[in-house]
């Protein structure tokens, strides 16, 4: 029987509670055409180590849990084929979010983030009961806004994120487009206002490193403009009646 090749990992290891600093693992996989980063993983922690620290669920891109930094771009660990990785595969956890085990990161900041922003539709009026009809043309409108899996491959990538813990980033901001594009939504100025301060929109540098990264294509530097043009066309309008014009 033909031996299958191998394909080396350089795996990020660390465990706060027992090391001083980060290091990596190298391991040896057998492989073959299919195979994917995460069956790689499960592959060294069923096989090699079993104290390997990830994670994953659906194994089909649809859940967002294996977000990782595989040889220099984040991505989902269950979409990327190992053959389609030049030379060893390298993996980091992601970036901005404090490390729990290995690849495994705190993921809270981000949900915090993302329930801050009101991810649910705000229907305006007291209308219960009421059927809320979307034409064709605007639910298709949200087609690709509403494929965002949280994984947090945008947040991990954006710069803006390292250096101000504060700022919504673009899983968030992408979110607040979502909504306010939605035709059954009736809080434009309430979800304008959330992301008006200097953590919100305008501290979006348009890196477009969220739009490249994106496994879902959602492209939430697109949504980021669109609010930020929403904002200063207000402002414009109430500089105009200010003057009367
Ligand atoms: S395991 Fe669910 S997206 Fe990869």
């Amino acid at each position: 029987m033909e031996k299958k090749k191998t394909k080396q990992f350089k795996i990020f290891r660390f465990n706060p509670k027992t090391d001083k600093r980060h290091y990596f693992d190298t391991f040896d996989v057998p492989y073959e055409a299919g195979m994917t980063v995460l069956q790689a993983l499960n592959y060294i922690q069923r096989n090699l180590d079993g104290s390997l620290a990830y994670r994953s669920s659906c194994r089909e891109g649809i859940c967002g849990s294996c977000a990782m930094h595989i040889n220099g771009k984040y991505c989902l660990a269950c979409e990327t084929q190992v053959i389609h990785v030049k030379g060893t595969v390298t993996i980091r956890p992601m970036a901005h979010l404090d490390i729990i085990k290995d690849l495994v990161v705190d993921m809270n900041p981000f949900f915090e983030k993302l329930k801050a922003i009101k991810p649910y539709l705000i229907p305006g009026d007291p209308d219960e009961g009421a059927e809320r009809i979307q034409t064709q043309d605007e639910r298709a409108y949200l087609n690709t806004l509403v494929d965002c899996i949280l994984c947090g491959a945008c947040y991990a990538s954006c710069a803006v994120n390292g250096f101000d813990e504060d700022y919504l980033g673009p899983a968030a901001l992408a979110k607040v487009n979502r909504f306010f594009m939605d035709s059954r939504d009736k809080a434009d100025e309430q979800r304008l206002a959330l992301v008006s301060d200097e953590h919100g929109v305008f501290r979006c540098h348009t890196l477009f490193n969220c739009q490249v990264v994106c496994p879902k294509n959602v492209n939430p530097t697109a949504n980021i403009a669109n609010l930020k043009r929403q904002i200063i066309a207000r402002s414009l309008t109430v500089k105009f009646s200010k003057k009367g014009m």
